[in-house]
């Protein structure tokens, strides 16, 4: 009897805890807003006690417990600070050269990576590993490593849903109604919206074929081995997609049980404010604006008659405005604070701060909506304009266009915002709901995490969808099959009818024997 006990209560503790797994993340990309998306899941991991080993170009400061760098920072240049606003308009916000752009920059990162002594040291050792994750970004190149160990794959999407993200898990993603990442609408589509999305849906599809897919597979054999399967049959063995959104901010759309939406996991808790940052905002009389183009984008090198806008209309403002400004401004209005750094999500946080101007990046816009702070958004490319849009669209936005920046528009947009106050009520509202959860977004993802690694793969979360070719999954051989046999059946009567007709009706219809008499 004890030990029917015994093994009862065994089995009870190991249902509802995982201790000490093993854990990889290959997370090598140097921008650092993926990075800290990651990071939140990682160090949420290793603080639960499993044995977290992470590639990353961004390794700790100071040592934490149970978590070990695998630093491929000296190989990776951060490319923080570094984008000029030529590249951002000349490539960047071209759908085709982006799609590219960042498949071009995954591989290469992928083949510096593996070569790296610390990263084959790893690879060589007999260390096992119960998880494994990967980015969805530019390439799938490193779910080899999942494939490698033998180990249940998850990957994290940095962004909102991405195109490529669907397939692998099965997931819905019918254009009708979902809008994918770069489609310029947020709600509902008219018939032009539905055209546009749709042929970005087909380009997306065939675009990471050519770009990613074979690039990506032809990597994994040459440095996986030759009998590595085709990269998709290791992609639709994921056991778990983790998305950085949530339906209150991007709308409902229908996910399959293993693609959980984590939007703000990056949130991290309040931490004071560096001092002047804070007196700066604090003697303000009116409020503070917060206005930043993030962490890529150098935003001194706009050209001057946009930095020229900006400081008019600055100047003419009754609050005060943050800056992230990368060099010296010498004619910076007197109400405007610049600095290199500033730590936006504590900024945000602070009661004062009435305004956030930003490029739409999707970290800045989560960490608005989660403080409710209004937003008008300048948006550049890729999942940009969106972000901005379902801000807007929830009446706690405006968005400028930035080729169309005018100093009306950029202080009509300001001034609306700090005079009317629906933009502020719709902002808290919208607030309300994306924290409104069972869980917090960094429970969610430790809870589905461990339950993966549980179930060693949970394999019966995978729909049958996954690994179905598109002509079966829309149904066109069977709606071909149905058209046919409907169409010989419909055929089959005209012929019996004519047939009938002929031999029967026309014989004993007089007016037909006196015409042809
Ligand atoms: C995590 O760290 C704690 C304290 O350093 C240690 O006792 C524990 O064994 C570690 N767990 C793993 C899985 O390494
Ligand atoms: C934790 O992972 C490291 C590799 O990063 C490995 O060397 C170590 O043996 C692991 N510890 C345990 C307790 O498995
Ligand atoms: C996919 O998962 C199944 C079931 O766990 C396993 O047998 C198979 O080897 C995996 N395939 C690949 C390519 O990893
Ligand atoms: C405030 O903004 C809302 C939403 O844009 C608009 O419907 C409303 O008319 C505005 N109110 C005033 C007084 O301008």
């Amino acid at each position: 009897m004890k030990l029917i006990g015994a093994l009862v209560l065994v089995a009870a503790c190991t249902l509802g805890r995982t201790d000490g797994a093993n854990i990889l993340g290959v997370f090598p990309i140097n921008g650092r807003s993926h990075w800290v998306v990651y990071e939140s899941l990682m160090k949420a991991l290793a603080a639960r006690g499993h044995n977290v080993t992470v590639i990353t170009s961004f390794p700790q400061k100071s040592p934490i417990a149970n978590y070990t760098d695998i630093d491929v920072s000296k190989a990776f240049p951060s490319a923080v600070n570094k984008i000029s606003i030529d590249l951002v308009l000349n490539v960047l916000s071209s759908i085709f050269a982006n799609q590219w752009f960042i498949s071009s920059h995954s591989l290469n990162i992928c083949q510096t990576c593996i070569k790296l002594p610390t990263v084959q040291a790893l690879l060589k050792s007999d260390i096992k590993f119960d998880a494994v994750f990967t980015e969805i970004f530019g390439s799938d190149c490193d779910v080899g490593y999942a494939y490698h160990y033998k180990a249940p794959l998850l990957s994290m999407i940095s962004s909102s849903h991405l195109p490529w993200s669907y397939d692998r898990v099965g997931g819905p993603d019918n254009p009708s109604y979902i809008p994918t990442i770069v489609t310029k609408v947020a709600g509902k589509m008219n018939f032009k919206e539905r055209v546009i999305n749709t042929l970005y849906y087909i380009y997306f599809k065939m675009a990471w074929k050519y770009y990613s897919e074979w690039p990506a597979d032809k990597f994994l054999k040459e440095n996986f081995g030759p009998n590595t399967p085709y990269i998709n049959d290791i992609l639709y063995n994921t056991s778990m997609v983790f998305v950085n959104g949530h339906f209150s901010l991007d709308g409902p759309r229908p996910l399959v049980p293993n693609m959980v939406e984590i939007g703000g996991i990056h949130v991290k808790p309040p931490r004071p404010l560096p001092k002047d940052i804070l007196k700066f905002i604090e003697d303000s009389p009116n409020g503070v604006m917060f206005f930043t183009f993030g962490s890529l984008i150098r935003i001194s090198t706009l050209p001057k008659h946009v930095l020229d806008i900006f400081k008019e209309v600055f100047a003419k403002l009754p609050i005060r405005v943050l800056w992230k400004y990368e060099v010296d401004m010498p004619d910076k209005p007197d109400n405007v604070y610049i600095s290199n750094w500033m730590p936006q999500r504590d900024i945000l946080n602070h009661p004062k701060v009435r305004l956030f101007m930003t490029h739409g990046g999707l970290l800045g816009t989560i960490e608005a909506v989660h403080s409710g702070v209004p937003v008008i958004g300048i948006p550049f490319f890729f999942d940009q304009p969106r972000n901005i849009l379902k801000v807007v669209e929830k009446g706690a936005g405006i968005l400028l266009e930035y080729e169309n920046l005018t100093r009306e528009s950029l202080y009509g947009a300001i001034n609306a915002i700090i005079t009317n106050s629906s933009y502020q009520t719709n902002a808290n509202k919208l607030s309300k709901r994306f924290k409104d959860r069972p869980l917090s977004a960094t429970e969610t993802a430790v809870y589905w995490t461990e339950y993966v690694i549980r179930h060693k793969g949970a394999r019966h979360l995978k729909t049958a969808a996954v690994g179905m070719p598109w002509w079966k999954y829309y149904l066109v051989d069977v709606i071909g099959f149905i058209a046919i046999i409907t169409f010989a059946v419909l055929f089959t009567i005209y012929f019996l009818l004519k047939l009938a007709y002929r031999k029967f009706i026309k014989k004993i219809d007089p007016k037909n024997k006196v015409k042809k008499n």
